[in-house]
């Protein structure tokens, strides 16, 4: 029995020590991935991997199987890590040998992550080991296992979500091994089945475990195995079974002098066999027994056969046979008995580097070297070769590629169909799944501590649209009040009509003009977002959120009254009314209002809010033409001081939605970021997000516009009004900060303070560049060098602003 040491060094190592062997495994790192606890599978510690150093990047996810499987073995599955966006495990090892790596992945759907969809590249130390990898064929349990030798003394594993169509994906892993393999265990050498010539270099490639075959036995679990590897049964592979029998055993296993170890293969492999069945022993037969491996043709393979005669007794020399990969002759005239070792039972083992044939198997015989003969088998491991190191770039985290929104870059109506459908679909699954959650929401008045956490499971539904014990009841108005103050809601009176319900223009008997948003009584979703909204406006007060006056909720009737935003929305100031046309200046100081309001909201509390309905059409401007953001139905807490939050269903507007949220369900305050960038580009361009009658490239307005933007020909795309009022820096800072607000990726956006103070100082740029030259003209070639001052103020202000305003803004 191992005897176990327990180590704690910077994060653990183990060393276990085997009474038949002097090795000591060492540079072992086993970690429970996603997972906050330690647990000990088959006498080993899967440490927890969070909260440790060796992430290269802290954003990944934690996520627990909402179904875990009952099986106690199971438990490394209960929990994944989840990355978004390109990660690594980074570690020291103080061997130079050969390393074991295995990976598990169980997919298992929760928190908006189905990860049976996830698609993703591994690699390590330079080796690409797995490309677009996808865990969702065949078995459940995916265990991927390699060999390779790590070239330096640190090992580094790195996780890349796919980022190509049809949408950016996610990695994930539930557990990873590493540890130091027996020095013996890969040889740099193996034959060549059709050539006496040895193919040397083995330990510069990495390899990958296909088929560890017990033949003639049966399964060997990891426990079981002195390296824990798993062994599985011959039948599925065996080509007729009726030429060969299982061997039965009589002898011990002698491992002794043989050189091989314990470590090449347990005496659960070698002291089993199959061995030639011989039907008749009146008309003795030669025949070969065949086991066939399908494998990708276009690979090299390293084929270890294992042998161990546990057949023969000391008087016979029945044992001589030949042993064939594909048609090629391997050995011939194997004598196990006379090859190296006198005693019967000793383990041998040889490797043969394969090309698979065109047909891609790997077919194995052996063949009684004379007919009466027998011929034997007792394992087979097949690995992957892959080639030499180095063709793998690891610095690929910035990957140009983006999706700005499914399926609308194919382009047309159908796609658009197609993307509302798969909107409704996942909003229908996601809705049954976290039935709890979309109670909690229901029943939301204040900032949720935790979304969608099991507490809030037994929250009992609300019935009524009485107002929680937040809401400021002094703002309570009657009905009768309100029928008043719209003319009994007359269509003249009509301003709008939002998604759920329509919005008059009213004036109260003191005079104040406002506008009075009433609810489609009966309108179930309606309620969330009212009972949302009403949350939010009855907290918050900034210049530039939509002031809340009061609200009514009488019989069922919903009514909410805020403060009449006398010019309307940007939207209708940009395009579609003939409406007078803003200046850059005004339109500058509008983006930058709104903002000022986005930011109080998501520094609002200690928690913060996500508006999740940022877009041209929510931000009202009042007489002055300063900006208002209003519409907080969607809105939303956010649960942590972290900027994660997995939202149930998707919210928001097409053309504005952030890519991740509507890959992931991953709701952060970068969501409004995104969008927020929409509306950057709208005011820029003056034309609607989406416009399905233009050319498909077109179609998506932000996706256009970016392609403009990284070619550095924003400006020719601007609204037509504006030519030659837009000095260009103004316009260059304008543009890197849409293009940093359109990242692909929520962590890679800017925060909001971040976009107010690069808009603050697009607008100073445009201000003293006139003041200074007044005759500056902004032709589209104008290419006069950035002002001096652009240089000295941090350019990629991101990091720099987040560390000086602290993590969560
Ligand atoms: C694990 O180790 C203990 C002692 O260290 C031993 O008693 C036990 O049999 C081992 N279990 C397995 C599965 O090897
Ligand atoms: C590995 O380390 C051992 C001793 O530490 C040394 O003898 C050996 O040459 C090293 N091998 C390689 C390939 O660096
Ligand atoms: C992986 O997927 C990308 C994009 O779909 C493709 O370009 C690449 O050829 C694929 N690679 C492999 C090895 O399948
Ligand atoms: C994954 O690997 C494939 C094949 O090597 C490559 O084509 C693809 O670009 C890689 N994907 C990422 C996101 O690096
Ligand atoms: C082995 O045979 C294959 C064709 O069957 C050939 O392509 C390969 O080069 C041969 N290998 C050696 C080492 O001769
Ligand atoms: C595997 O190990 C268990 C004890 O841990 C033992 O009972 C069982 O017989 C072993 N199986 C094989 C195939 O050796
Ligand atoms: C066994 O298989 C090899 C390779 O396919 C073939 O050359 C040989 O003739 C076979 N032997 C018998 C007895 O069928
Ligand atoms: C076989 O390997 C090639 C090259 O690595 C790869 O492109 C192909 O997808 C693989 N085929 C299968 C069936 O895995
Ligand atoms: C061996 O491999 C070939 C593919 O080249 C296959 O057609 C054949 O059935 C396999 N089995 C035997 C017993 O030859």
């Amino acid at each position: 029995m191992p005897e176990l040491l327990f180590y704690s060094f910077f994060f653990f190592f183990i060393f276990f020590q085997f009474p038949s062997s002097s090795f000591t495994l060492s540079d072992t790192y086993f970690f429970n991935c996603g997972s906050t606890t330690s647990l000990s599978v088959d006498n080993r510690t899967f440490a927890a991997d969070s909260n440790s150093h060796i992430l290269s990047d802290t954003s990944s996810i934690l996520l627990k199987d909402p179904n875990p499987p009952l099986d106690s073995r199971l438990d490394l599955y209960k929990t994944a890590r989840v990355f978004t966006r390109p990660t690594s495990y980074e570690f020291d090892l103080q061997g130079n040998g050969t390393f074991v790596i295995r990976f598990h992945f169980y997919p298992f759907s929760s928190q908006g992550y189905n990860l049976f969809s996830a698609v993703f590249n591994v690699s390590v130390s330079g080796f690409q080991l797995l490309s677009n990898f996808s865990a969702q064929k065949s078995s459940r349990i995916h265990i991927k296992e390699y060999f390779l030798t790590a070239g330096s003394n640190k090992l580094k594993i790195s996780f890349t979500p796919s980022t190509q169509s049809p949408s950016p994906s996610f990695a994930f892993v539930n557990a990873i091994e590493v540890f130091s393999a027996p020095d013996d265990l890969i040889a740099d050498k193996a034959s060549y089945v059709n050539s006496s010539q040895d193919y040397i270099g083995l330990l510069e490639q990495a390899l990958e475990s296909v088929y560890r075959i017990n033949v003639g036995g049966s399964k060997i679990t990891p426990s079981n195995d002195t390296v824990w590897r798993t062994w599985v049964p011959d039948e599925e592979y065996l080509f007729l079974a009726q030429a060969a029998k299982k061997a039965n055993p009589t002898t011990q296993i002698n491992y002794e002098n043989t050189g091989v170890s314990r470590y090449i293969a347990p005496e659960s492999v070698y002291g089993t066999a199959r061995e030639v069945n011989t039907i008749s022993n009146s008309m003795p037969m030669k025949f070969n027994i065949t086991w066939q491996f399908p494998v990708n043709s276009s690979e090299k393979h390293l084929v270890r056969l294992h042998f161990c005669d546990i057949v023969s007794t000391s008087s016979t020399n029945q044992l001589i046979f030949n042993v064939y990969i594909g048609s090629s002759l391997a050995e011939s005239s194997l004598d196990l008995s006379k090859i190296r070792y006198k005693s019967l039972a000793s383990p041998y083992y040889e490797d043969y580097m394969v090309e698979p044939d065109k047909a891609g198997y790997i077919n194995i015989s052996v063949e009684p070297k004379e007919a009466g003969k027998n011929a034997i088998l007792n394992g087979v491991e097949i690995m992957k070769v892959y080639p030499l190191r180095g063709v793998v770039s690891e610095s690929n985290s910035k990957k140009k590629d983006r999706i700005l929104l499914i399926g609308l870059s194919i382009g047309g109506s159908l796609a658009l169909v197609s993307v509302m459908s798969v909107v409704c679909l996942l909003a229908l699954k996601c809705k049954k799944r976290k039935e709890e959650a979309t109670t909690a929401e229901s029943t939301m008045w204040s900032p949720l501590p935790v979304y969608g956490e099991s507490t809030y499971s037994k929250t009992p539904e609300r019935t009524t649209a009485s107002p929680g014990p937040h809401i400021n009841l002094g703002l309570i108005m009657t009905f009768a009040e309100i029928q008043s103050a719209t003319n009994n809601f007359d269509t003249n009176m009509l301003i709008g009509s939002g998604g759920f319900g329509d919005v008059y223009k009213g004036v109260l008997r003191d005079g104040t003009k406002v506008a009075v948003k009433r609810g489609k009584p009966g309108c179930g979703q309606g309620r969330h977002e009212f009972l949302a909204e009403l949350n939010v406006l009855s907290k918050i007060h900034h210049r530039h959120l939509v002031f809340l006056i009061g609200y009514c909720v009488e019989q069922s009737e919903m009514i909410l009254v805020s403060e009449f935003m006398e010019n309307g929305t940007l939207k209708d100031h940009l395009y579609g009314k003939d409406l007078s046309c803003l200046s850059w200046k005004q339109r500058l100081q509008i983006c930058i209002g709104s903002a000022r309001g986005i930011h109080y909201l998501h520094t609002f509390s200690a928690q913060g809010i996500i508006h999740r309905d940022v877009k041209s059409a929510n931000i009202l401007l009042d007489e002055n033409y300063s900006a208002k953001v209003a519409d907080f139905g969607l809105s939303r807490a956010v649960p942590s001081p972290e900027h994660s939050v997995v939202s149930s269903a998707i919210k928001g507007s097409f053309g504005y939605f952030d890519p991740e949220y509507f890959k992931r369900f991953h709701l952060t305050q970068k969501s409004d970021v995104y969008s927020f960038g929409v509306v950057l580009i709208e005011v820029l361009c003056a034309r609607p997000v989406i416009d399905l009658s233009l050319p498909r490239e077109q179609v998506n307005l932000a996706e256009w516009a970016l392609q403009w933007q990284k070619k550095g020909l924003l400006m020719q795309i601007i609204d037509p009004r504006l030519a030659g009022t837009i000095h260009p820096d103004s316009l260059r800072k304008f543009g890197e900060t849409v293009e940093r607000c359109l990242a692909e990726y929520g962590v890679d956006r800017p925060t909001m303070g971040d976009v107010l103070w690069n808009l603050e100082y697009a607008l100073q740029l445009q201000e003293t560049a006139m003041t200074r030259e007044p005759h500056e003209d902004s032709s589209v070639n104008a290419s006069e060098p950035p002002l001096p001052e652009f240089r000295r103020l941090p350019s990629s202000g991101v990091k720099y602003w987040e560390r000086l305003s602290g993590h969560n803004e």
